[in-house]
């Protein structure tokens, strides 16, 4: 066997066998073949594109590239949850707690955040004195007494998708529906758990632009998913605007614990309630996910999804005293409102837009070096569909740099639109794929 016969095989739309993938997968992993076989293999992929079975080969190879973890010491139904990655994006932050709440043992690894989406292990970092880093034996026993840890992900977990993926990054073939599925389900798979909840986002913020390519997406992960015989479901969310009020690490936490207080945005509050029930029902501790949302909303309103949350930031080392005093969070120096120029009603908000302004305020990296200013971000007072005077405050943008601040408001100043009819609303919500 050899890569450029399998290029061309796939360069004049064949279809490739397992022992194929598999050999691509495991020779670009450990260096013997290089980056310009793989960029070629990669581009036919994207333009040829590969039909389902040579899509879960390709899952299995990536999955099998690295650990594959092990969480039969963990006691019950363990369930994750994904999201294909958004602005504003806190559910986990709110969804894990609602869940654990309910008795579903959330043992979760998390990603940090580069370009314009945020991650959920730079946003738990600004809790003060909060490890993302816990040794495995430790993690375990976190989620068998307090039924929750969130952890950053470890570099052995599917490293075939780390390469391919910074391959990719810089070849144009990030788009493909075979290339993204096999991508984040080979690191869901390797993760352990016994199901997994996706959230599949949908909009101008997100990878999938479309309700129809979002559905296909989604639809894949869930035959892939459950092809490895872990229940899979995935829930089409909208994307067209942030998610929620706060963009940017430490006011996402904060908007995170106002939810579990019931005092959050409605769109948080309803998607988290939503995404928790799925988990609950996967988790076996409702019959539907109609039942297991119910549950969810007592855990947010009977105060246990809080006191969950500050029992998962204390095992982690983190000072649950910030769930009261909000000043123990890292501290803004800067801030700069954005008014609006003229009456009207707010039409839209690029959720694209607000993503990049909020990371050149400081709240993001550029590249995985960079360092990150956790009190940095965008806070919106308003959101799709508020009616609006000429002169009030649509946004405040915080930070410790000025100039980033003041570039940032440049920035954030052009995602709104404002017309003079209120815009027609988008469901939250578009589709539960089981
Ligand atoms: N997220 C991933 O992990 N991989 C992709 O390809 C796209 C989004």
């Amino acid at each position: 066997m050899n890569m450029n016969d399998i290029i061309g095989k796939k360069r004049d739309g064949g279809k490739l066998n397992q022992e194929e993938i598999e050999y691509f997968v495991s020779g670009y992993t450990d260096g013997s073949i290089p980056d310009y076989q793989a960029s070629a293999l990669l581009m036919a992929i994207y333009l040829q594109k590969m039909d389902k079975e040579e899509t879960f080969h390709l899952t299995r190879a990536m999955k099998c590239s690295g650990d594959v973890i092990d969480l039969s010491g963990i006691e019950g139904i363990k369930v994750d949850k994904h999201s294909t990655g958004g602005v504003g994006d806190k559910t986990t932050l709110v969804v894990a707690p609602l869940a654990a709440a309910c008795g579903v043992p959330i043992a979760k690894m998390s990603g940090r955040g580069l370009g314009f989406t945020g991650g959920t292990v730079d946003k738990m970092e600004s809790i003060p004195g909060f490890q993302t880093t816990v040794e495995a034996d430790k993690f375990m026993e976190q989620v068998n007494t307090i039924g929750l840890s969130v952890i950053g992900q470890t570099a052995h977990i599917a490293p075939a998708d780390k390469k391919i993926y910074a391959l990719r990054d810089v070849t144009a073939t990030v788009g493909n529906m075979s290339l993204i599925s096999s991508s984040i389900m080979s690191k869901k798979l390797a993760s352990g758990s016994d199901a997994i909840v996706l959230d599949v986002k949908c909009g101008d913020g997100a990878f999938m632009e479309n309700f129809e390519d979002a559905c296909i997406l989604g639809k894949m992960m869930v035959e892939i998913g459950n092809a490895d015989h872990k229940k899979t479901i995935a829930v089409i969310t909208d994307m067209n605007q942030p998610l929620g009020k706060a963009v940017g690490n430490s006011l996402e936490v904060i908007e995170a614990i106002d939810t579990l207080k019931g005092k959050g945005p409605s769109d948080i509050t309803e998607l988290s309630l939503t995404l928790a029930g799925i988990m609950i029902f996967a988790g076996g501790k409702a019959e539907s996910k109609e039942q297991g949302y119910e549950m969810a909303k007592h855990a947010l309103e009977s105060g246990e999804a809080l006191n969950k949350l500050s029992e998962f930031i204390e095992g982690q080392g983190g000072n649950p005293e910030i769930l009261n005093d909000y000043s123990k969070f890292p501290q803004h120096t800067c801030t700069k409102e954005i008014a609006c120029h003229k009456s009207g009603y707010v039409n839209k908000i690029a959720a694209k837009a607000i993503g990049l302004a909020s990371q050149h305020s400081g709240a993001g990296r550029a590249t995985k070096e960079d360092t990150i200013d956790l009190s940095a971000g965008i806070y919106l007072h308003k959101k799709v569909g508020d009616k609006v005077s000429k002169g009030e405050v649509l946004a405040t943008v915080y930070g410790t740099d000025v100039e980033k601040v003041a570039k940032s408001v440049e920035e954030a100043e052009k995602a709104f639109i404002i017309s003079e009819n209120a815009p027609k609303k988008e469901e939250l919500i578009k589709k539960i794929i089981i």
